[in-house]
């Protein structure tokens, strides 16, 4: 397969994503998985930046497209500038020079199906990691479809505060609501080939749980990691006492405030995903709930929060709450100062 590296042969404006948004079908580094599963792992069809690049059309054509698509993109002035770097990343996603004709581009969709996948795009709002079935992740570019939260940035920290644990590579981690899968890959990966450790990922969503599947294998972490079915803890009935790390990224946007989320949220992200109750904060507490009996003694925790007041409450709640079952419970903000975590450990 051409590597999108390799110098196209025709001259559309073709950007880097950002330098922290690596490339989907580079040559395969430490960073990128070495094999892409058979597409029967995963319900609907194979995501489209995986699929192989077995249309064309020529490059005249293209540039229409391109040239409409960059019209729709404008149409939108509150958007442009996020569709347009999209746009980019939608061609590099989807085309590819062809090897000995340079007035013919290779596709992975048909053409008429760019025209379709972009009106989705400006026009009904869909996400643009549903519409290329991908999110890039830390190091990661990982598989994402309807039914499934696209990963967020700040939760990117979560896997750095893990790290900071000392022994963090010999132990049984959990990643409660894996979604995508992406914490408990991200910590996997993490973790020396020779190390003891393991990493159970559980949702209660059957999608996630496919879908977190497919990223595992992706990723050849299948030796590593494992993803369960069910609610919580309820997977977890055999590792009680057993764990050395809780990490968690749970619903938490209050109810009332769902309606009022922008249209590529509200409308497609799954709400199971985001329901957090009335305050936002049940599934917290629900957690918290478990935490004791979970972890083993010494045992690290670390929760995503809608931060500030959210984080104040559950800080609170783990250190007077329990009778004194946590320790060196503390907030920690995200890239934008906002109080976002909350971790400590079991005493
Ligand atoms: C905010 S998403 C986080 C997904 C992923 N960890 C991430 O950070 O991208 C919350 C996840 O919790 C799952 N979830 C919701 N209720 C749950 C429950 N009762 N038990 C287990 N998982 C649940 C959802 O399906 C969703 O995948």
């Amino acid at each position: 397969m051409l590597s999108r590296f390799s110098s196209p042969s025709y001259s559309l404006p073709l950007p880097f994503r950002h330098s922290f948004k690596p490339f989907s079908s580079l040559s395969p580094s430490p960073s990128q998985p070495t094999s892409s599963p058979s597409p029967s792992s995963l319900s609907s069809s194979l995501p489209l930046f995986l699929r192989p690049l077995s249309h064309s059309t020529s490059l005249s054509s293209l540039l229409s497209f391109h040239h409409w698509a960059k019209a729709q993109s404008l149409s939108v002035p509150s958007l442009s500038s996020d569709l347009l770097r999209q746009l980019s990343w939608f061609l590099q996603d989807t085309t590819s020079p062809h090897p000995s004709q340079p007035s013919t581009v290779l596709l992975r969709t048909e053409l008429d199906n760019l025209y379709t996948l972009w009106r989705e795009r400006v026009e009904q709002r869909k996400p643009f990691q549903y519409i290329v079935g991908c999110e890039h992740w830390r190091d990661l570019v990982l598989v994402v479809q309807e039914g499934v939260l696209i990963p967020r940035p700040e939760t990117e920290i979560l896997v750095d505060l893990v790290q900071e644990v000392q022994g963090f590579g010999d132990g049984v981690w959990v990643d409660l609501g894996t979604g995508s899968g992406a914490l408990a890959v991200a910590i996997g990966k993490l973790m020396d080939g020779d190390s003891t450790g393991r990493v159970l990922g559980t949702d209660v969503s059957p999608v996630a749980v496919e879908v977190a599947r497919f990223n595992v294998q992706r990723y050849g972490l299948e030796g590593k990691v494992e993803i369960r079915q069910g609610a919580w803890f309820e997977p977890l009935e055999d590792m009680k006492g057993k764990i050395a790390g809780i990490v968690s990224n749970p619903p938490y946007i209050p109810t009332s405030d769902l309606p009022g989320l922008q249209p590529e949220v509200g409308w497609y992200e799954p709400k199971l995903a985001l329901d957090g109750g009335k305050d936002g904060i049940d599934h917290l507490l629900s957690i918290c709930e478990g935490l004791a009996v979970a972890l083993k003694p010494g045992g690290f925790f670390a929760f995503e929060t809608n931060g500030d007041k959210q984080s104040e409450l559950l800080a609170n709640h783990l250190s007077t709450g329990y009778k004194s079952l946590f320790q060196k419970v503390k907030m920690v903000s995200d890239y934008c100062g906002i109080k976002r975590f909350v971790t400590g450990y079991r005493l």
